[in-house]
């Protein structure tokens, strides 16, 4: 590969950086480094580039910022932790942060979902509720229940329990067979419910695929079903109605455990603190990432049903280890910290209200580009939508591209194949909206 560089010029001595060594993630490394989209500051719903150019953020940097960016009272909050106490032991010590903010999570958490354990990512999540649940079977005499169901188009993490539940093929293709005894219902992306806004109406009955998987391999095979109730990075597809009804209520028929994944769809994206609670529709283990620290610290969290909590912990000998899982930088004082001043903002600031709010103008905004000819297709529900163009070449290409243009007239957003994805920061004004929307219109004829 050629040599790259670039000269940041937002500083008072133009400084030259190489751009070979870091290898970027789930980034065309050569495309990146040929046209760097670089980026040094951020403050509210603005990033600022290399160059010292405006951006409004429409994704919440990747869906985390949900209360803006340059929250001072978060970074104050690390700074002291760090300043107070840096690092202990995560396994048999603890620090008083982490037991507050678990038990400020379990306030949001829906039903009895009040166990908590932290982790420092989504992926890292997924794979842990996934021992949650193998565990839990184990210790109520079910052990053969070892197989997960999971979803065409499904996201759940990087790491190689996620990627086997994940329903992506580029995320699979290179890397051999993944995990076995992992069924894929199929997705619910139907061409009948394209622009429809909120739940579409068809398509309930594809929750019935669980149905099949218990006549085809037997329910006591049958570990957990991982659903996220937006999926989010195949592009913002929202359930069909009554379909996620639906799904649990085969779960319950069979003793499967329904898990949540809302690394995206948690703290306010949908209206309500988490999915569960914008669907009616209560899981046994919910996973979460993202926005618990509002992106400032990496931080991911499993909440589980006391019931499942109990029963792992109940199986378990007086003095032994409960659960043979956890991570060196599980529950770090920082991301605790960040997690108790990001949590207190979304209280205060009434975030979570604020962005069901502002929703309708944000979907009319959304919807207003549905005549532009490379449309399509429109998805959304709360403050996340998802804006698909018609592909042009490979496909993905021209998603790419939009993406691209958009960063360079003053906009930042997340694209999946050919869909843009727009979660803005919950602290969003009317104006935000109606900025990102024109910048869109501007955009989208110009792909
Ligand atoms: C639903 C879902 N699960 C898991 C993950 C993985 O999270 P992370 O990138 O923090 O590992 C993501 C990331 O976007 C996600 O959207």
């Amino acid at each position: 590969m050629d040599h790259a560089e670039l000269t940041l010029r937002d500083q008072p001595q133009p400084r030259q950086i190489s751009l070979d060594e870091y290898w970027m993630p789930f980034t065309p490394n050569r495309d990146f480094k040929a046209d760097p989209k670089m980026v040094v500051r951020a403050e509210g719903m603005y990033y600022w580039n290399d160059r010292g150019e405006k951006l409004i953020d429409a994704s919440s940097g990747m869906f985390c910022v949900n209360a803006g960016h340059g929250r001072k009272e978060i970074a104050d909050a690390v700074h002291r932790q760090l300043s107070e106490l840096d690092f202990i032991a995560p396994f048999l010590r603890g620090h008083p942060k982490q037991f507050e903010l678990a038990a400020r999570v379990a306030e949001l958490t829906p039903g009895d979902l009040n166990r908590i354990f932290f982790v420092n990512s989504g992926s890292e999540a997924v794979d842990t509720a996934m021992k949650v649940a193998l565990a839990y079977h184990q210790a109520r005499g079910q052990g053969g229940r070892n197989m997960f169901v999971s979803r065409e188009r499904a996201y759940h993490g990087v790491n190689f329990g996620g990627v086997s539940l994940s329903g992506i093929v580029n995320n699979r293709r290179k890397f051999g067979p993944t995990l076995p005894g992992i069924a894929h219902m199929r997705h619910t992306h139907l061409k009948e419910n394209f622009f429809a806004r909120g739940e579409g109406a068809h398509g309930a009955e594809l929750a019935d695929d669980l149905q099949r998987f218990v006549a085809l391999y037997g329910a006591e095979n049958i570990a957990a079903c991982f659903i996220e109730p937006i999926a989010g990075s195949t592009g913002c597809l929202v359930p069909p109605k009554g379909y996620l009804k639906r799904v649990r209520e085969i779960c319950d028929q069979h003793g499967i455990l329904l898990v949540f994944d809302e690394v995206i769809c948690g703290f306010g994206r949908t209206g309500k603190a988490f999915a569960a609670q914008s669907f009616g529709v209560t899981p046994d283990i919910m996973t979460m990432a993202k926005g618990l620290t509002n992106g400032a610290q990496p931080m991911g969290a499993v909440a589980i049903s006391e019931r499942i909590h109990d029963t792992i912990v109940a199986a378990a000998q007086d003095g032994a280890i409960e659960f043979f899982h956890g991570y060196t930088y599980s529950g770090h004082p920082a991301p605790c910290a960040a997690g108790l001043a990001t949590l207190d903002i979304y209280r205060k600031e009434g975030l979570f209200e604020r962005g069901a709010a502002l929703s309708p103008y944000f979907l009319d905004g959304i919807w207003s580009l549905k005549d532009l000819p490379a449309v399509a297709d429109l998805r959304g529900y709360g403050l996340f939508a998802a804006i698909e163009v018609h592909p042009a070449g490979a496909p993905g290409a021209r998603g790419h591209l939009l993406q691209k243009k958009l960063f360079d007239n003053g906009l930042h957003l997340k694209t999946t194949g050919d869909s843009a994805i727009l979660a803005p920061p919950l602290i969003a004004e009317r104006s935000h909206i109606d900025m990102i929307v024109d910048c869109l219109r501007k955009t989208l004829p110009t792909i």
